[in-house]
């Protein structure tokens, strides 16, 4: 969603603020803006499009006197309410101008809020639901109101989740900043003698490592000395510092022409990290530091649940945790979980799987599970993440920052991290001596999981004939069966993302029943077909589709001579243990949809319409 930056201290704080969006573009990219407080006064400059259109309007800014005070924020959008225009974009400015607000979220009683204010004689600037809270702030300001009460004030007058910052130009040292439900994350970083304020972590990593993060229904004050935060009903709120070791050049992206290829590319050291330290390769014993399973603790049923990507690993983590462990899994989407009355089983677990840690619709699935009596865990990759939090375990992804839009080496990571939790609930289990082994030695398999992943991303030099070929294509087919359906479904997922090809993802045996319609000399369908317990019944449907004349791009397990024989195209992926299959399958399908998207000329870090985190519902 959209990308919020404030800074406070004594260095200019433009390009502090303005490297900071850059960092956080990915959560919304339709337009961006920032308000400079100097000498008394606010000055704004907003412009619609990528960061780089905002950079022209900034040399008209005066960003504070040398040596004096900077205070900034800016934000950049991803729009809700009212469309990508400059009037919309952020920061939004009082009548006085004055006070001046940046927001992230959705004021769902803005219609109302918006009328009263009308009523009273305000005149609106814009179509967005944000322009409500800063005339509310600056109607209790003139009621006298400083700009800490005033957000109080106006934070209890609105519905839904918000995360916003503000200034006042009669409160020059500072920036308010406040959270309500989960919109997305604030976090104030410490400085020696300035302070940053940020979406989400990477925005300020560059500047420290010392990091805090609000709750919901909480205000902070942030000034140059430091931060001081309370709860909205008047009590002081305490927060731990957080310490991160995340490197800020992990998140660059070096050598590579997009964040996308290059975060492909690191899925074999990404995990490696996941892997490291959790097994124990004599033993092939698991332990998971945030998450420890004594003996017994096992529950009896879990849920898995995400959005998008996530959602589709939770698929594969279905197989993998009724497969090892013997446990019955349910899989959801957190917009649906939350809404359908679930039941919750005694003794039962939800996971809720999040790269971002900040999916609104995964959050609230998880605090639905809780008020329900479940246990909460997560996966996740961004440390420090609201989900993480609010867990009682989690298990780090380990992928270091994903910064293209679309999600790939969290998918495989927090597939890792599902297949960890599998064998160690199967080992946590006193009821199922055989399991109990196997899954030993199916975790000992994690150790060659680096090798495979690089082999499979070495092995195919045809991904730009294969796009060559495809580009003009507006329709795919994707069939896997097994542990591979749902990989099938994320190749169709990032093909849409980031190439705008239409595309279906399919369980291959339910091809004949609908899909196989679609079939005909102008469709390629890809289709997972490694050697695995249903590779018989994937050629089967392979031959089905070839009867029909559509144009087959295998993915095939090295050596398969028989299958390239049949298909159109292959796509190798080394011999792997059968449940480590979707990691290795996962692989071609994010090149192919790389490949596909560059050769159609796409902003494949920056999709249109997507945004990174979706913090609102
Ligand atoms: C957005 C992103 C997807 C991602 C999904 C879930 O829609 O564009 O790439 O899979 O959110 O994100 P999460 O951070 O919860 O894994």
């Amino acid at each position: 969603m959209c990308g919020i930056i404030g800074y406070v201290g004594s260095r200019p704080g433009v390009p502090i603020v303005v490297g900071g969006l850059r960092r956080l573009e990915y959560r919304g990219y339709d337009s961006s803006g920032l308000a400079v407080l100097t000498g008394g006064c606010i000055q704004v400059a907003r412009a619609v499009g990528k960061l780089a259109n905002l950079e022209p309007h900034l040399d008209g800014l005066e960003d504070g006197p040398d040596g004096g005070l900077h205070v900034v924020m800016g934000h950049t959008r991803w729009a809700t309410h009212g469309g990508v225009t400059e009037r919309n974009a952020h920061p939004h400015v009082g009548r006085s101008g004055r006070i001046a607000v940046v927001h992230n979220g959705i004021v769902e009683n803005f219609l109302t809020l918006r009328a009263d204010l009308a009523t009273d004689g305000v005149a609106f600037a814009s179509d967005t639901d944000t322009e409500v809270i800063v005339h509310l702030i600056e109607r209790y300001v003139d009621d006298g109101m400083d700009l800490e009460r005033a957000t109080h004030a106006t934070l209890a007058r609105l519905h839904g989740s918000q995360a916003i910052v503000v200034m006042r130009a009669d409160e020059p040292d500072r920036l308010v900043c406040a959270r309500i439900g989960n919109a997305g994350g604030v976090c104030i970083g410490l400085g020696q003698g300035e302070a940053f304020v940020a979406s989400d972590v990477p925005g300020i990593l560059e500047y420290t490592r010392e990091i805090i993060f609000l709750e919901s229904a909480e205000v902070a004050v942030v000034t140059a000395a430091g931060v001081r935060a309370r709860r909205l009903d008047g009590a002081e709120a305490h927060h731990r510092v957080h310490r991160f070791a995340w490197d800020p050049v992990a998140a660059e992206k070096g050598e590579y022409r997009h964040f996308m290829l290059k975060e492909i590319h690191e899925q074999a050291r990404a995990i490696t990290d996941t892997i490291r330290g959790r097994v124990d390769l004599e033993t092939g014993d698991v332990s998971l530091e945030d998450l420890p399973l004594e003996p017994g603790s096992a529950p009896d049923r879990i849920t898995l649940i995400g959005c998008g990507t996530s959602a589709y690993s939770a698929l594969v983590g279905k197989f993998l945790i009724e497969g090892i462990a013997r446990i019955p899994v349910e899989v959801d989407y957190g917009s649906e979980y939350r809404y359908r009355q679930p039941l919750v089983a005694p003794n039962s677990a939800v996971l809720g799987i999040t790269q971002s840690g900040e999916t609104a619709d995964t959050l609230a699935a998880m605090d639905e599970a809780r008020k329900r009596g479940s246990r909460v865990w997560s996966i996740v990759n961004a440390i420090g993440s609201q989900a993480q939090r609010v867990s009682d375990g989690h298990i780090a992804m380990r992928a270091g920052p994903e910064i293209g839009v679309c999600s790939t080496k969290a998918f495989t990571t927090s597939i890792v991290d599902q297949y960890l939790l599998a064998c160690a609930l199967a080992i946590a289990r006193p009821d199922i001596q055989g399991s109990r082994d196997a899954a030993r030695s199916l975790a000992r398999d994690l150790a060659r999981l680096p090798n495979l992943v690089g082999r499979a991303l070495d092995a195919n030099p045809i991904y730009e004939e294969l796009a060559r070929r495809f580009h003009h294509r507006e329709h795919f087919l994707y069939l896997g069966r097994g542990i591979n359906y749902p990989v099938a479904l994320e190749g169709a997922l990032k093909l849409k993302e980031v190439s705008y090809i239409h595309a279906e993802g399919y369980p291959a045996g339910e091809m004949k029943h609908g899909p196989i319609a679609l079939i005909d000399e102008e469709m390629p369908v890809v289709c997972i077909c490694v050697r695995d317990g249903v590779y018989e019944k994937m050629v089967s449907q392979v031959e089905q589709v070839k009867a029909r004349n559509g144009i087959v791009i295998a993915i095939a397990t090295e050596g398969d001579t028989a299958l390239a024989a049949k298909v159109d195209h292959v796509i190798w992926v080394p011999e792997a243990p059968a449940m480590l299959n979707p990691v290795l399958t996962a692989i071609p399908l994010q090149l192919l949809a790389y490949h596909l998207a560059v050769r159609r000329g796409c902003d494949v870090d920056q999709p249109r319409n997507l945004a990174k985190s979706v913090t609102v519902e």
